[in-house]
């Protein structure tokens, strides 16, 4: 889809459509007062979030449809429902016929607004259609920004969020493939892509490898699955940065790459298993974040690290009681082989400290107990560093993606005491999320980290009126954002 700025008054804008928001409680656009304000007395619009109505061919337009879309209260009114009326409308509108959409700006735009419009534009255009040649989805062809007055300080909110958005997209990509075409061998394959196309540096550890260095971990998750397990590392490092002494601190985003969680012996129901295949959304959020920090430049290293493997039963696969060493040197008693995610991701926060990084972030779809906690609105956030924390949320909240701090007192901790190892893979039953974080933390230690639990957040189960069903490419911005800020 072609997304472009333009400066127009209302009656001259040509597409197919032009969209533009309207508040419950207040006047919305003056320009458009002679074609809606008939719609708002009759009561068929008050102006609610993701409300829609459309007149055909409005006298005076030369567009062929004005829609007018709910913007909620306007004191309440932010990039968030922006972003999200944008993608309600695209969404609507592709499967009516429109190939050329443009969005009436108010005159008092920054750089957020257009931002999150054309975010929630390109978000709301995709449709995972990859593998269904028979698809009816009619995407749009071009989406228009169009402002009443010259704002130049558009423009780079545009390209910013086209970087956003396409990033984010990458990821829903990757997430979006099942699982006997996203295996660990092909994430890494897509991830050298990607290295490629945007100039970053990367290294594709294999199982001899991880076996030299000692990851007996993740090599115990790996080893009942006939597919090889792979540690991808993705490196960007900004223009310039040992002269600048700001830049000691050296960032680590790291995501779950589980292609397929079966739950290996400690084997899951049959019902919903499919879904297991987005068990690598966390790996998909770290790749399609490195994508867009490749192309914002932030003033931090960055090293992006995916641990993937698949989680089979076979003759091969890992008991339920078996004890591993990890990267770390601790041992693990891995009583229940369905908490796998943990077991590969201690290695590499571990690896990710040995290679320097100072501040560590990861993204796991990691327990079913943080749906039970915070269902599908809010990932859950965990941290042994609350400054660090503070960093992640303000991140989090610029790209209206919802997160939530989860408590991690030391309470917790003696709940994975194992007899036999220095830690069991899982505590008792209640508390789970809370349990998983701190496993990690063991690895973190006094490192300043933050983990995300998206197992509620990472894809939805059905469309939203915004966006597709499935993988919700969450934490791709955030973690951009937080790159781009730190500095
Ligand atoms: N991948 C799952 C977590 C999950 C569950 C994600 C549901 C999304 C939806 C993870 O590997 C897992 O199986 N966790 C177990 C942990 C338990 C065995 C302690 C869980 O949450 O049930
Ligand atoms: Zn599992
Ligand atoms: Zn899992």
């Amino acid at each position: 889809m072609e997304t472009k700025l333009l400066y127009q008054a209302l009656n001259e804008v040509e597409a197919d459509a032009v969209a533009i928001v309207l508040f419950e409680d207040g006047e919305g656009l003056p320009q458009a007062k002679t074609w809606l304000d008939e719609m708002r007395t009759s009561g068929e619009f008050t102006g609610k979030p993701g409300e829609m109505a459309t007149l055909h061919q409005p006298q005076g337009l030369k567009a062929k449809r004005l829609i007018a879309v709910g913007g909620g209260k306007k004191d309440k009114f932010d990039a968030a429902v922006l972003r999200k009326a944008v993608g309600t409308v695209v969404r609507a509108v592709k499967q009516k016929g429109v190939k050329k959409l443009a969005w009436m700006l108010s005159g008092d735009n920054d750089t957020v607004t257009a931002e999150a419009a054309v975010e929630g534009a390109i978000l709301g255009n995709y449709e995972p259609i990859m593998n269904k040649p028979s698809s009816d989805a009619k995407p749009l062809d071009s989406f228009a920004l169009v402002a009443p007055a010259h704002a130049p300080e558009l423009e780079a909110g545009l390209q910013r969020g086209v970087i956003l958005a396409e990033a984010q997209n990458f990821a829903r990509d990757l997430g979006n493939q099942p699982a006997n075409l996203m295996t660990p061998t092909i994430i890494g394959q897509q991830a050298q892509q990607m290295a490629r196309d945007f100039k970053l540096d990367i290294e594709v550890l294999d199982r001899e490898r991880m076996k030299q260095l000692g990851m007996g971990s993740l090599l115990g998750v790996a080893q009942g699955s006939d597919e090889p397990p792979v540690m991808i590392i993705l490196k960007y490092q900004p223009a310039g940065a040992k002269n600048d002494a700001k830049t000691s601190d050296h960032l680590a985003l790291i995501g779950k790459g589980v292609t397929f969680d079966s739950g290996g012996i400690s084997i899951k129901p049959a019902q919903d298993m499919e879904k297991m295949k987005y068990d690598m959304c966390g790996a998909a959020a770290v790749i399609g974040a490195m994508r867009a920090i490749a192309q914002l430049k932030p003033n931090v290293p960055v090293t992006g690290i995916v641990p993937s493997v698949e989680n089979m039963v076979s003759g091969r696969a890992q008991r339920p009681g078996d004890i591993v060493k990890s990267l770390s040197g601790k041992t693990v008693e891995v009583l229940n082989t369905d908490a796998e995610g943990r077991l590969i991701l201690n290695d590499a926060i571990t690896y990710a400290k040995r290679l320097g990084c100072t501040h560590l972030v990861d993204a796991a779809t990691l327990t079913g107990a943080i749906v039970v906690a915070l269902g599908h609105v809010h990932t859950g956030a965990f941290t042994n560093n609350q400054e660090m924390l503070a960093r992640l949320l303000g991140a989090a909240k610029e790209e209206g993606e919802n997160m939530w701090p989860m408590p991690l007192d030391d309470d917790y901790r003696e709940l994975l005491k194992s007899a036999f190892a220095d830690l069991a893979n899982i505590g008792p039953r209640w508390g789970g999320a809370i349990t998983a974080a701190w496993f990690l933390r063991e690895f973190a230690e006094d490192t300043p980290w933050v983990h995300l639990d998206i197992a509620g957040t990472g894809w939805l189960d059905e469309a939203a009126p915004n966006l597709a069903k499935g993988p919700t490419g969450v934490c791709v911005r955030t973690f951009a954002q937080l790159a781009a800020r730190w500095a």
